[in-house]
Order: C-alpha cells, then structure tokens, then sequence
C-alpha cells in the first residue's frame, strides 16, 4: 500500500475514532444499534430459523484407535456465549479442529446454521463463512502497528496484487475504529505490536477476527497467561461480543467462567459429560470426579 492511502485510512480512523471520543453517550447506544443490525444481517446469510448457529450429532474421531472425540453431540444458539470446560485431553481442541475443518471426524453431523455442512468445506473455505477461531498463542504481526495488524486482516484471501492496492472504505475505517475501541487498544493504535504486552496482543488477535465480522468466534483458552487485570477486560470484551456474535469459548479459569457464563457445556473422553448453568455443572457429582476435585 502507498504511504498516502495508508494516511488516507489512518487519518478517516483517527476521525471516527475522535467522534466515538467525543459522542461517548451518543455513541454507545448508537454502536450497540449500528453493530447489531450488522450482526442481524451477518445471521441473515446463515440460516438460523431452527435456532441454532452451530450444530454437532453423533461425531467422533479416532487417532491410532483413540477415540478423542465419541459420539459428540452439542448445539449453540445465534448471539450465545458457550463456555466449554473439561479436563486436559478432554477433546476441546480438537473439536475445534472439527469445526474449523482442520480434522476431518470419522463420523457425524456438523451443520453451521441449518443449510451448510461443514464437513463439504475446506478450512479456508469454513473461515470465510464466516467462522473465525483463536489459538491460545498470539500470532500478531510483531514488525507492525496496532493499525496494520488490524488493516492487514481485511486483505487476508485477497491475491497480492489486490493487496498492493488495497485502501481501507470508509466503513472499514469506521469499522477498525469501533474495533479499537472494543479491544482497548485505541490508544495504542501506532505502536508496535512486538511492544504489547501478552493480554494487548491476544485482544488484538481477536480484534483482527473481528475485523472479518465473524458470525461465530471459536476461543482456545484466551485468558491463559493473562495477568488478573487482563483476564477482567478480557470477560468485558466477551460479554460485549456476546448477541452480536456467537462465541465458544475453552477455558480451565474458572472465575473467569464464572463471569461469562450461561451454559456451560462440560465434556470429558470426547463427549458432553454434562451441561447447565455453572453452578448445575459444580455441583454434579460426575464433574467433581473427573475435572473439579473433591
Ligand atoms: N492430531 C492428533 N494426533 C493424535 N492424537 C491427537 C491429535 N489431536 C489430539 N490428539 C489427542 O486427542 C486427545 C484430545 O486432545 P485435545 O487437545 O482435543 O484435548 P483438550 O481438551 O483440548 O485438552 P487441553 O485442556 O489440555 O487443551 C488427547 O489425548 C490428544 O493427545
Ligand atoms: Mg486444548
């Protein structure tokens, strides 16, 4: 990109950015309206009628003869925060994989909305529907600034020549405005992201997700390494994401659970042991055995 597009968008972000500053009350509410009919029609290219955003029956896979994942059945609804917990070795990340289309199951159903089967998708194929997952390492572009991390996340699947000359819109600007805002990090906007620290750059890792309006957000273990300050702003960030995207979110931190939760879906040996509010799965026998502790 020329120096001079790259003004061009800079200068549009720190406008918005000036006016998001300026109209707080205003703003907010307007925000909350703005990025909600976008989510409305994010959905709309989903099909949600049935309630369900994401769906898994009956999916298993073996490695070696292992079953890691067995018989695995669960369902989200649009607009929900799913916490997932469950022991190490559970299946978590691996049912990850599955919806992501990084591991193919050896069996079962796997339907994003309820017309498009993900298992007749390829990985890049299930990102740009509309499915974007963190990994719990950072991977942010260290050599860049907040902006272009976040600039560089719209051009991702685009051919190099696109990319050369590709500006940021108006409402991209406007856009990566609102997401710096969200993910605390508009005053950081010129720094090096090599100078974050571990929380700032998992939150622009997911700012970079965001960029890409993500009808569901898959999140490995996001609060991990986090300091407990980080791990609050994060369970905020979540809770604002919360009705405009759906999230699955693996985590073993369970205060930071406690804060975001509403159904948690706890499995062990690759399928759902049990599943209700936080304080239902504590107090099931069957969960204190293999994952709480006595
Ligand atoms: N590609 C693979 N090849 C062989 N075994 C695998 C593979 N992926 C996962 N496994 C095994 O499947 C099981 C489930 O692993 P997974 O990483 O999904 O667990 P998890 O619930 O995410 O655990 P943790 O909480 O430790 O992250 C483990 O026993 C793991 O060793
Ligand atoms: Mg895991």
């Amino acid at each position: 990109m020329t120096p001079d597009l790259l003004e061009q968008g800079a200068r549009r972000v720190e406008q918005r950015l000036a006016a998001l500053e300026a109209g707080k009350s205003n703003t907010e509410s307007g925000g909350r309206s703005a990025s909600g009919s976008r989510i409305a029609h994010a959905a709309g290219e989903v099909d949600i009628t049935h309630g369900r955003i994401l769906y898994l029956e009956d999916v298993s896979v073996s490695f070696d003869g292992f079953k890691a994942i067995n018989k695995l059945s669960l369902d989200i609804a649009p607009g929900e925060l799913r916490c997932i917990i469950g022991p190490n070795g559970a299946g978590k990340t691996t049912m990850m994989d599955i919806i992501t289309g990084k591991t193919r199951p050896d069996e079962g159903t796997v339907f994003f909305g309820s017309t498009i089967d993900l298992l007749r998708h390829k990985e890049a194929e299930i990102a740009q529907l509309g499915i974007g997952r963190k990994f719990q390492k950072p991977t942010v572009f260290e050599q860049l600034t907040v902006f272009e991390n976040l600039e560089l996340a719209l051009k991702t699947n685009k051919g190099v020549k696109s990319s050369m000359f590709f500006k940021l819109d108006s409402a991209q600007s406007d856009r990566l405005a609102e997401i710096l805002v969200t993910i605390h990090l508009a005053d950081s906007v010129g720094r090096l992201a090599g100078n974050l620290s571990h929380g700032q750059k998992q939150w622009l890792e997911i700012g970079m997700l965001l960029m890409q309006d993500p009808k569901l957000l898959l999140l490995d273990e996001p609060v991990a390494g986090m300091t407990d300050e980080e791990t609050a702003r994060t369970a905020e960030l979540f809770l604002t994401l919360k009705g405009k995207h759906s999230l699955m979110v693996v985590e073993h931190d369970m205060s930071f659970i406690k804060t975001i939760s509403e159904i948690v879906t706890v499995l062990c040996d690759g399928s759902v042991l049990a599943q209700g509010t936080l304080d239902q799965v504590q107090a099931d026998e069957r969960v204190i055995e293999v994952y709480l502790g006595r």
